[in-house]
């Protein structure tokens, strides 16, 4: 989705705010552009596609000189992705002055707005809501930015992440957020606002987080006005869009700039595949306590009397982020014995969902600013349900509007497709079923056998990984086929369509996953000769039964590709191909059986040439309902 990133301080601000754009890339967008408060009044260049084109674009035109500059990633909502529509937008006001302005999210009611400032005298450039914006601050500016950004803002329904510029007040951004994030950092005598935090890393990893209304007015300038060289005072201030005042806490980042890089990887997905054993290592890290035999989780013990008594559990999510909310449905019933289902969040928010006492809503998201599941997750605690977060973004708005949760802690992700967040996800919500399950109804032994189990699994996972090239050499035999099924049962069904979804996202494959029985309703219909269907067969109760669907799709010339248990020598009569998964009890099988998947979707993708980590269309962070 959209990304801002805006600079003052001591340094050229255009440099900085090209390196800032490169690390928001990975969100997904079609355009940018950057505005630069120069001595020449404020510069805007705009670009369609790839950031370096822009960047090519400054350094030939070589105008963008300035301490204060705003720079977007734009993901069209209103109007294509054409130059007139990328961002900044501008507005001039009464007394001639530029306004410049960066904006994520959706502005409502930019209708009516549009006609009142039209009607003023304001003529449009382009067709986004962002621009009214612009209009609108500059309409209402008399000679102060901040009051300027208040007063436009108390007019404006709709979400907004914002950072603005005025020729008059050339050492200022000011900046606000409702419903979409901002984060500032402060550095040294320089300020770096963005929506994501992998912009600002580089700078300082000291933050203040936006929350909604707030505006912040960030000033950094020459002190004794004598040039670059002179000492630089900065000053910040917060405030709600009705003017009060605000004190902010001042954060630290959990994570740092090698994180975000590619490490000698090629591509950010393959990295974060492969950084998989580490990442549940460090999801688990401090959650397991082997002399006691019981899950540790901090941040769920002020509520554990509430949730250890909840009578019913719902899971809101989207993307992969609900296929692991559905392996977590299976979990608390089974572990923890207490009802529980996952929703698609776009859909349980609009369908009146009845919330009884004792309900308790766990939103699960990646990067926690999700636009659906925050709206589902308003909509559950306003009918009275507790909240549970299972977030990775720590720090992101989800995590600040649940009542508790538990943070995944597998390091930031910059792939579009999602991999280690999955698995944090899900060793998360296993977490939270055997830290109910063993205050319920769960044996000792049965919950020390899992958390044996888990600790394991890093080295297990390592195991799936090296079967990489092996994986490509078969998904090279498929390569030119155009449509794959994914199946699976029980806790393997949820990672069946995970798989599905991770070949579509970023090989542009038809795929389709279900569970394996329900093949014979209907789609089997579309089994040909060499058609690829993948199988998630490991041992487990259901083993005969898929074996069985197995042998159905052969009868009918499809070409069967297995995720197996290790050791099962049986499957090789029936598979065209067979990955290993070592042996594992099934509630903890998807965490290993997804791995394959995951890079088989991986291979597929580069062989037929795409850019992995930037799938057409896609967005990492979808912040728009
Ligand atoms: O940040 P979230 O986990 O809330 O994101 C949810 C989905 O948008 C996300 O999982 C999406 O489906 C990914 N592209 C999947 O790879």
């Amino acid at each position: 989705m959209c990304g801002i990133v805006g600079y003052v301080g001591p340094k050229q601000s255009s440099s900085l705010l090209i390196e800032g754009l490169k690390r928001l890339e990975y969100r997904g967008y079609d355009s940018s552009g950057i505005a630069v408060n120069t001595p020449q009044g404020i510069k805007v260049g705009k670009a369609i596609g790839r950031v370096r084109v822009m960047e090519e674009f400054i350094q030939t035109t070589g105008v963008f000189e300035g301490h204060a500059g705003i720079a977007h990633t734009r993901w069209a909502t209103h109007g294509g992705p054409t130059q007139a529509n990328a961002h900044p937008h501008t507005g001039k006001t009464k007394t001639g002055h530029t306004i410049a302005i960066v904006h994520n999210g959706i502005i409502e009611n930019y209708i009516p707005l549009r006609k009142y400032l039209t009607d003023k005298g304001h003529v449009f450039e382009s067709e986004t809501d962002a621009e009214v914006l612009a209009k609108l601050i500059a309409e209402l500016y008399d000679g102060d930015l901040e009051k300027a950004v208040q007063s436009a803002l108390r007019d404006v329904r709709g979400a907004y992440a914002i950072a603005v510029l005025c020729d008059n007040e050339p050492h200022t951004i000011v900046a606000a957020r409702k419903g979409s994030p901002l984060i500032v950092g402060i550095a040294d005598s320089a300020y770096v606002v963005a929506s994501d935090a992998s912009a600002i890393i580089a700078h300082t990893s000291q933050v203040i987080t936006l929350d909604d209304y707030q505006v912040v007015r960030l000033c950094a300038g020459v002190k004794d006005k004598v040039g670059d060289g002179g000492p630089w005072a900065v000053d910040f201030r917060t405030t709600t869009i009705d003017n009060v005042c605000v004190t902010q806490e001042v954060t630290k980042l959990e994570f740092d700039l090698e994180q975000i890089e590619l490490g000698g990887y090629k591509h950010f997905m393959f990295k974060e595949i492969m950084e998989q054993p580490e990442a549940i290592r460090n999801c688990l890290r401090g959650r397991i306590d082997h002399r006691e035999g019981r899950v540790v989780l901090g941040g769920l013990s002020g509520l554990a009397r509430d949730l250890v008594r909840a009578r019913r559990f719902i899971i809101s999510a989207q993307g992969t982020a609900y296929h692991a909310g559905m392996i977590g449905e299976y979990l608390l019933e089974d572990l923890a014995k207490i009802p529980a289902r996952c929703e698609y969040a776009s859909e349980f928010r609009y369908r009146n969902p009845i919330i009884e006492e004792g309900t308790v809503a766990i939103a699960v998201s990646q990067s926690g600013e999700t636009a659906d599941t925050l709206a589902a997750l308003h909509e559950a605690k306003d009918r009275g349900a507790i909240s549970l977060g299972v977030v990775n973004s720590v720090g992101s708005t989800i995590s600040r509007e649940t009542d508790a949760g538990v943070y995944l802690h597998v390091g930031p992700e910059i792939g579009v497709a999602s991999t280690k967040a999955f698995v944090g996800q899900v060793a998360v919500l296993t977490l939270i079923s055997l830290y109910l399950g063993k205050r319920r109804f769960l044996s000792d032994e049965v919950v020390r056998s899992y958390l044996k189990q888990l600790e394991a699994l890093p080295d297990m996972v390592s195991r799936v990984l090296e079967q990489s090239d092996h994986i490509k050499k078969c998904v090279e035999q498929c390569i030119d086929r155009d449509n794959w099924l994914f199946l699976g049962r029980g806790y393997n069904y949820p990672v069946a369509i995970e798989g599905a979804l991770k070949l579509k996202e970023i090989s542009y494959i038809h795929a389709e996953g279900m569970p394996a029985a329900e093949m014979k309703h209907g789609p089997i219909a579309l089994i040909d000769k060499g058609m690829p269907v993948v199988f998630v067969a490991t041992k487990g109760s259901q083993y005969e039964k898929v074996i069985s669907n197995i042998e159905e799709v052969r009868a009918r010339g499809g070409r069967i590709l297995a995720v197996a248990t290790e050791g099962d020598d049986n499957i090789h009569q029936y598979a065209d191909a067979v990955f290993t998964v070592p042996d594992i009890a099934e509630p903890l099988q998807p965490m290993l059986t997804v791995v394959p998947l995951q890079i088989l979707a991986y291979h597929a993708a580069v062989l037929r040439g795409h850019d992995v980590d930037k799938p057409r269309n896609l967005a990492k962070s979808v912040t728009v309902e």
